[in-house]
C-alpha cells in the first residue's frame, strides 16, 4: 500500500533541518562573547588530554538571548568549526498532536541519532516552548501528566547522549530545572555593542562601503538593534538600489529610507533604536551617502578630523624654511 507522505523512518529531516557545515556563516561577536566560545573549542579540541585526567570537554551549552541575536548562526558556526552537520530542531516536530506521543518522539529522535554512523551537532530551537517546568497544579492533570513524562523521558536521554547539543531560547528562566542542570555551558547572547554594529552593517551594506563617519553615525542610531534587523536593514537598502528604479519609485536618500524604515521593523516587545524613531530627522540619516558607492575613492574627501586637547603644531620659522 503505496503511503502518499512515506514517513522516512530513519531519517533525521522529520525533526527539523540539516545544516551542512560548509554553509555557517562566521558571526560577528564581541569580545568576551567570542573568547567564551574560543575557550569552549579549545576544551574540545583538546578532547585527548582531557581523557588522559579522566575529564571530557563539556558538550551541552544553553544560549539565551532575544530573537535575532545570532543563537541559530552561532550554533551553526560552531558545528562548522567541528565539521559537523548540524540537527535544527523544530520544536513543533517533537510536540505530537496528541501530548502523550511527545515522549514517543523523543524517543524516535534519540533512535535515530544512536543508529547513524556520523556524528551529528543538535540545536534545539525555542527550547523553553519544549522544555519548560514540570507541573504539579491539578488543573489540567491528562496535560500535565504528558508534559511531565516529555520532560522525564528527556532527561533520561539527555543523561545518556554523548553528542555535542545547544539549545536557544529566549526564556531561560521557563526550562525546568532538572533539565537546565544537565547544560553545562550557559552563554547569554546580548545585542551587539557600538563596534559590533559597525562591523554588522558593514557587512551587509558590501558590495557598498561608506565613510568612517556615516557607518558610524548609523552605527550610534541603531542601538539596541539585533543583527538580524541590521541585516534586513542593509538588504532591504540594497534591494530597492536594484529594484527602485525599475520600478519607478522615487530614489532620493529621504525616500528610500523611509521606505525601508517603514518595512523593516524592530519586533514590537524589542526596544525601538533611535533611527526608527527619528527616521529622516535622524543625523544617521542625514550622513547616510547618497547614492551609495563600491568604493570609498567615489565619495568626496572626509574632513580632516578636530583634534581637541594638545595639537601637535608643526614648527616653522618666520623665515618659511622649516
Ligand atoms: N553575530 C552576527 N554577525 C553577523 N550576522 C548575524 C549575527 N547574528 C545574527 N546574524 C544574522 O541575523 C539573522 C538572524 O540570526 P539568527 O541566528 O537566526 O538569530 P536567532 O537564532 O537568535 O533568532 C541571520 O540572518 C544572521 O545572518
Ligand atoms: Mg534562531
Amino acid at each position: 500500500m503505496g503511503e502518499l507522505f512515506p514517513v522516512q523512518i530513519d531519517s533525521l529531516q522529520q525533526f527539523g533541518d540539516v545544516l551542512e557545515p560548509s554553509e555557517a556563516e562566521e558571526p560577528i561577536l564581541s569580545r568576551p562573547l567570542r573568547a567564551a566560545l574560543l575557550e569552549w573549542l579549545t576544551e574540545i579540541w583538546a578532547k585527548d588530554e582531557l581523557e588522559a585526567v579522566k575529564l571530557q570537554p563539556r558538550k551541552r551549552a544553553l544560549f539565551s538571548g532575544v530573537p535575532g541575536t545570532g543563537k541559530t548562526t552561532l550554533a551553526h558556526h560552531l558545528a562548522g568549526r567541528l565539521g559537523l552537520p548540524m540537527l535544527l530542531i523544530r520544536p513543533e516536530r517533537l510536540q505530537s498532536k496528541y501530548m502523550s506521543d511527545s515522549a514517543g518522539l523523543i524517543g524516535k529522535l534519540f533512535d535515530v541519532l544512536k543508529r547513524r554512523s556520523e556524528p551529528v551537532f543538535l540545536f534545539f530551537d525555542e527550547f523553553d516552548s519544549f522544555a519548560a517546568k514540570r507541573m504539579n497544579s491539578g488543573h489540567n492533570q491528562t496535560v500535565e501528566q504528558d508534559h511531565n513524562l516529555t520532560i522525564n523521558t528527556l532527561l533520561a536521554h539527555l543523561d545518556r547522549y554523548n553528542g555535542f547539543m545547544v539549545a536557544a531560547t529566549n526564556f531561560a528562566d521557563r526550562i525546568d530545572e532538572a533539565v537546565w542542570r544537565r547544560f553545562e555551558i550557559q552563554i547569554s547572547i546580548e545585542l551587539p555593542g557600538e563596534a559590533e554594529r559597525r562591523h554588522i552593517l558593514a557587512r551587509y551594506f558590501a558590495p557598498f562601503v561608506m565613510p568612517e563617519s556615516a557607518l558610524t553615525a548609523l552605527a550610534v542610531s541603531m542601538e539596541g538593534a539585533t543583527p538580524a534587523l541590521m541585516r534586513q536593514f542593509a538588504e532591504h537598502i540594497k534591494r530597492q538600489i536594484v529594484v527602485g528604479p525599475k520600478a519607478g519609485w522615487e530614489m532620493n536618500r529621504a525616500a528610500v529610507i523611509s521606505r525601508v524604515l517603514s518595512s523593516v521593523q524592530p519586533h514590537p516587545d524589542a526596544g525601538k533604536p533611535r533611527l526608527w524613531s527619528l527616521g529622516a530627522k535622524d543625523l544617521a540619516t542625514v550622513k547616510f551617502p547618497w547614492p551609495l558607492h563600491k568604493s570609498l575613492k567615489d565619495y568626496p574627501a572626509e574632513p580632516a578630523p578636530v583634534v581637541h586637547g594638545e595639537a601637535v603644531v608643526p614648527f616653522k620659522r618666520p623665515g618659511g624654511e622649516a
